[in-house]
C-alpha cells in the first residue's frame, strides 16, 4: 500500500513578510522533504496556513490603524507570493480565522472539556488602568522569571524559549504604564495530567536530539495551561458562559494544520490525520508547543495521530550577526528574488549548514558557492556536456558504444545515487544529500577531463555523461526545482521533472533523442562590497524649540556617521584618556555644567544628573574614564573635558527621521542600564524618533535600544548646547567628536543639523 504522509510547515502569523530565517529554519527543508516523498510515490499532503489570530496580528493592526481581519488577508497574499517566488509548494496555504477552523478549534476545545481535561478558575490578570483593558500575551512586556532577559512577552520569551505567563516589571505596550492584576475567569488546560504521556511518547518517537532534549527538559515542569483570553479578535470559546473571551492563538494555530488539510480535500483529507505519517517542520523556538502542547491535545481530542517526527530548524544570522527585523537586519525573501533566482537561496541554504546547527549567512559565501559550485560544476557539466551533443551529434544523444571500465565506474555511480541520496533525505539530511547531488556533477566533471570527447567525439562518453546530466536533474529537482527543470527542458524532456519517479531517475535516455540548444544554466553572481549610506535622516525641530534656538537660548549639533568598526579598546585611544585625566581643568569645566542647569526645570528636576555632570563625578571617584568601546570613551571624553552634554546613538535603533520634540508623555523611554521603561512627564525636551521612542532625554539619559553596540556601523551625534555655550562652540565640538571617531573607527560623517 502507498504510504501516506502528512508534512507541515509552522504556520507563519500574519503580521509580516518572510526572511531568510523563516526560509531556512522551516519552509525550504519542509519543501524538500514533501517534493521528495511526492517523487518516491508516497501519497504526500504538504500544508501550511498563515497563522491569524492573537495579539500578534492584533498588535500589528494597532500599529498600522487598521483591523485584524485586513492585516491578516494583507500578509496572507504577501507570504503567499515569498513563498510562490521560491518555488515552495504547498498543497494547501490556508488560513486559520476561516470557518474550518474555527469549528475544529471550537470541536477539540469541547471534546477536552468532555473529558475533564479543562477546567475553569477565576485568576489574576495583567489589567491596565489607563488603558481599561486586560492586556493579554503581547500586550504586556517585562523581564522574563525564568532567565531574567528584558523585554519578554506575556505569553512567552524569546531568550530562553519558555510559555509565560507571570512578568517581573511588567508594564502596558500601549501606554507603557504599569499594570495592575485583576480578577477574571478563565479556562485551563490539565497539562500537568500528560506527564507520563508525554515521556512516553518523547521516549517512543523518532524526534530528533535537538527537539527530543528539550521538551525532555521541560516535561517534568509542566504547569496547567490556561487557554482563554480577553479579546475579541480569535475564536469564540463555545460556552455561554464565557462571552467575551476567545481561545488563545496557540490553541487554534495547530488545529490549523488540520483544518488546512480539511480545506484542501473535504472528503479525505482527515484521512491523513488518521492513518499518515506526520511530519512537522518547525524553527527551535516553538518546540515546545509542539512537542509537548500539541500531542497532548492530540491525546486529549483523541481522534488523530500524534506527530510521527518533529524536524526544528536552528537559528540562523546575518554576517555575524543576530538577525532583527526592528532593525532591519534580514534579507527579506522580496529583496532577494529581485536579484537572485530562488534555486540560489535554495542552494546556499541547504549546503551551507546542517539544519540542526545554527547557520550564518554571509554574502561574499554566498557568492562563492553560487559560483564556484553551482555555476563552475554543475552548470558548466550540463552545458559541456549538452554542447558535445549539440556540436558532434547534430543534437542528438548519440548510442554508445562498448563501456570500458571507467564508463561502468561512472554509470554504477549514477545507478546508486537515488537510493543513497534517497536515503539521507529519508533521513532529514538535506545538506549531504544536496552533496550527492553535486557529487555527480564533479564526478562527470571528472570523467570528461580524462576522456577528454573534445578530442575523441566519443559517442560512449557522451552519452554516458548525457545520462548523468539526465539523473541530475531528476535528483536535483527537491533542492533547487527551477534549475532541475530548466536542464530537463534542455534535455527536450517531457512535462514536469517533478513528476518523474525518483527510482527511474538513473534509467538511460534513449538514444536518438533530440535536445534543445543549450543555453548556459547558472549565471554567476557578482556581490559588491556593501559600501554602506547615510540614511537619509532630517532632524525636525517642533516651533517652541525652534524660537528657543533662535532666540539662543539653547544650541544643537548633529551628525550622521556612517561605516564604523567599533572596538573595544584602542591603545592610542587610551593615551588621550589618560591625557584627559592629566589636564582636567575643574573650574571650567565645572562652569560649563552648571550652565545647563537652568534648562533642567523643563523635566524630571535632573533627578538623573546631567550627564557630563554625572562623568565628572565617576571619574573623581573612579580616578579613570569609563571604558566601554572606542565610540562611547570617545564622546566621553570629550564631555569630560568640556563640561558638554553629548551622546552617539546606533541609528539601526531609530525609526525615521529626528525629531526635537516637546514631549506629550506617551513617548516610549528604556533609560539606558536600567533595562525597564521610564514615565516622560508632559513638556520635556527629547530627541525622539518617529516611532514615538526617546532617543536621548535632553541632558541625562538616552534609550537602552540605542547604545552603541560592537556591531554597529552608524550613529548619530548629538551635542547639547545651552544659552551660556555658543553654538559655534557646539558645532566645533561635534567636529571634534566626528573626527575623533573616524580616526578611531573608520568611517565618514556629515552634519545633519543645523544645515
Ligand atoms: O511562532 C509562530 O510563528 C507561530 N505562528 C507558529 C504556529 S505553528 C502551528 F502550531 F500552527
Ligand atoms: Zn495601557
Amino acid at each position: 500500500m502507498t504510504e501516506k504522509f502528512l508534512v507541515t510547515c509552522a504556520l507563519p502569523y500574519a503580521n509580516g513578510a518572510m526572511h531568510i530565517g523563516h526560509i531556512r529554519s522551516t519552509y525550504l527543508p519542509g519543501d524538500i522533504y514533501a517534493r521528495y516523498l511526492k517523487m518516491t510515490g508516497a501519497d504526500v499532503a504538504f500544508i501550511c496556513a498563515t497563522d491569524e489570530h492573537g495579539t500578534p496580528i492584533t498588535v500589528r493592526a494597532d500599529k498600522e490603524k487598521t483591523t485584524p481581519d485586513k492585516i491578516a488577508k494583507r500578509y496572507h497574499d504577501l507570504i503567499k507570493k515569498d513563498f510562490d517566488s521560491l518555488n515552495i509548494k504547498f498543497d494547501v496555504f490556508s488560513r486559520t480565522s476561516n470557518k474550518t477552523n474555527i469549528k475544529n478549534a471550537q470541536e477539540f476545545f469541547t471534546e477536552a472539556n468532555k473529558n475533564d481535561y479543562i477546567y475553569t478558575k477565576e485568576v489574576e490578570q495583567y489589567y491596565c488602568n489607563t488603558c481599561k483593558r486586560f492586556l493579554p500575551d503581547r500586550y504586556v512586556e517585562g523581564t522574563c522569571p525564568e532567565c531574567g532577559a528584558e523585554g519578554a512577552r506575556g505569553d512567552h520569551c524569546e531568550q530562553c524559549g519558555q510559555a509565560l505567563s507571570e512578568l517581573l516589571k511588567p508594564y502596558c505596550l500601549v501606554c507603557r504604564s504599569t499594570p495592575k492584576k485583576k480578577t477574571t475567569n478563565h479556562w485551563f488546560f490539565r497539562l500537568k495530567s500528560f506527564k507520563d504521556f508525554l515521556e512516553d511518547y518523547l521516549e517512543q518517537t523518532p524526534l530528533p536530539n535537538n527537539v527530543k532534549n528539550y521538551a525532555a527538559s521541560w516535561v517534568g515542569e509542566l504547569k496547567d495551561w490556561c487557554i482563554t483570553r480577553d479579546m475579541s479578535w480569535g475564536v469564540p470559546v463555545p460556552l455561554k458562559e464565557a462571552k467575551d473571551k476567545v481561545i488563545y492563538v496557540w490553541w487554534d494555530a495547530p488545529i490549523g494544520y488540520i483544518s488546512a488539510t480539511e480545506d484542501w480535500d473535504k472528503e479525505k483529507g482527515l484521512d491523513y490525520w488518521k492513518n499518515g505519517k506526520i511530519v512537522h517542520f518547525i524553527g527551535k523556538d516553538i518546540i515546545y508547543h509542539h512537542a509537548l502542547f500539541w500531542p497532548a491535545m492530540l491525546k486529549a481530542h483523541g481522534k488523530y495521530k500524534f506527530p510521527h517526527t518533529i524536524q526544528a530548524g536552528e537559528y540562523l544570522s546575518l554576517e555575524g550577526r543576530k538577525m532583527s527585523t526592528s532593525r532591519n537586519w534580514v534579507v527579506w525573501v522580496k529583496d532577494f528574488v529581485e536579484k537572485y533566482p530562488g534555486d540560489y537561496m535554495r542552494y546556499y541554504l541547504t549546503i551551507n549548514t546542517p539544519l540542526n546547527s545554527d547557520m550564518d549567512f554571509v554574502w561574499k559565501d554566498f557568492e562563492a558557492r553560487i559560483n564556484n559550485e553551482l555555476s563552475d560544476v554543475l552548470g558548466n557539466f550540463v552545458h559541456r556536456v549538452l554542447t558535445f551533443v549539440n556540436k558532434f551529434f547534430k543534437g542528438k544523444v548519440p548510442k554508445p558504444g562498448k563501456y570500458d571500465k571507467r564508463d561502468h565506474d561512472l554509470l554504477e555511480k549514477l545507478e546508486k545515487a537515488p537510493g543513497k541520496i534517497g536515503k539521507l533525505v529519508d533521513e532529514f539530511n538535506f545538506i549531504e544529500a544536496l552533496k550527492g547531488v553535486m557529487e555527480l556533477a564533479h564526478a562527470g566533471n571528472q570523467y570528461l577531463n580524462e576522456k577528454e570527447p573534445w578530442k575523441t567525439k566519443d559517442p560512449t562518453a557522451i552519452y554516458a555523461t548525457a545520462n548523468v546530466v539526465k539523473t541530475i536533474a531528476v535528483l536535483a529537482s527537491p533542492f533547487i526545482p527551477g534549475t532541475a527543470q530548466a536542464i530537463w527542458e534542455q534535455l527536450a524532456q517531457k512535462g514536469q521533472v517533478e513528476t518523474v519517479k525518483w527510482s527511474t531517475a538513473a534509467k538511460f535516455l534513449k538514444p536518438d533523442t533530440k535536445i534543445k540548444v543549450p543555453k548556459p544554466l547558472i549565471q554567476k553572481v557578482e556581490i559588491e562590497e556593501v559600501i554602506p549610506e547615510y540614511t537619509g535622516k532630517k532632524v525636525l525641530v517642533d516651533p517652541e524649540i525652534e524660537k528657543q534656538i533662535k532666540s539662543k537660548d539653547i544650541s544643537i549639533a548633529i551628525a550622521e556617521i556612517k561605516g564604523i568598526k567599533v572596538q573595544r579598546r584602542a591603545g592610542e585611544l587610551e593615551r588621550l584618556k589618560k591625557t584627559a585625566l592629566k589636564d582636567f581643568d575643574r573650574k571650567t569645566v565645572l562652569k560649563n555644567v552648571e550652565s545647563y542647569r537652568y534648562l533642567l526645570d523643563k523635566r524630571d528636576k535632573g533627578k538623573e544628573g546631567l550627564s557630563s555632570e554625572n562623568i565628572v563625578k565617576y571619574v573623581e571617584r573612579a580616578k579613570m574614564l569609563p571604558n566601554i568601546n572606542t565610540v562611547a570613551d570617545i564622546y566621553n571624553t570629550v564631555s569630560f573635558k568640556t563640561g558638554m552634554i553629548m551622546g552617539a546613538y546606533d541609528v539601526r535603533a531609530i525609526d525615521g527621521n529626528l525629531r526635537l520634540k516637546v514631549t506629550d508623555g506617551t513617548e516610549k523611554f528604556v533609560p539606558i542600564g536600567s533595562g525597564r521603561p521610564a514615565k516622560i512627564e508632559k513638556n520635556e525636551y527629547v530627541l525622539a524618533d518617529e516611532d514615538n521612542s526617546v532617543i536621548t532625554r535632553w541632558l541625562t539619559k538616552e534609550h537602552e535600544k540605542v547604545k552603541i553596540e560592537r556591531d554597529t556601523q552608524g550613529c548619530i551625534v548629538c551635542v547639547q548646547g545651552n544659552k551660556n555655550i555658543p553654538q559655534a562652540e557646539i558645532d566645533k565640538t561635534l567636529k571634534t567628536v566626528c573626527d575623533l571617531i573616524i580616526k578611531f573607527c573608520g568611517g565618514e560623517y556629515t552634519i545633519l543639523y543645523p544645515n
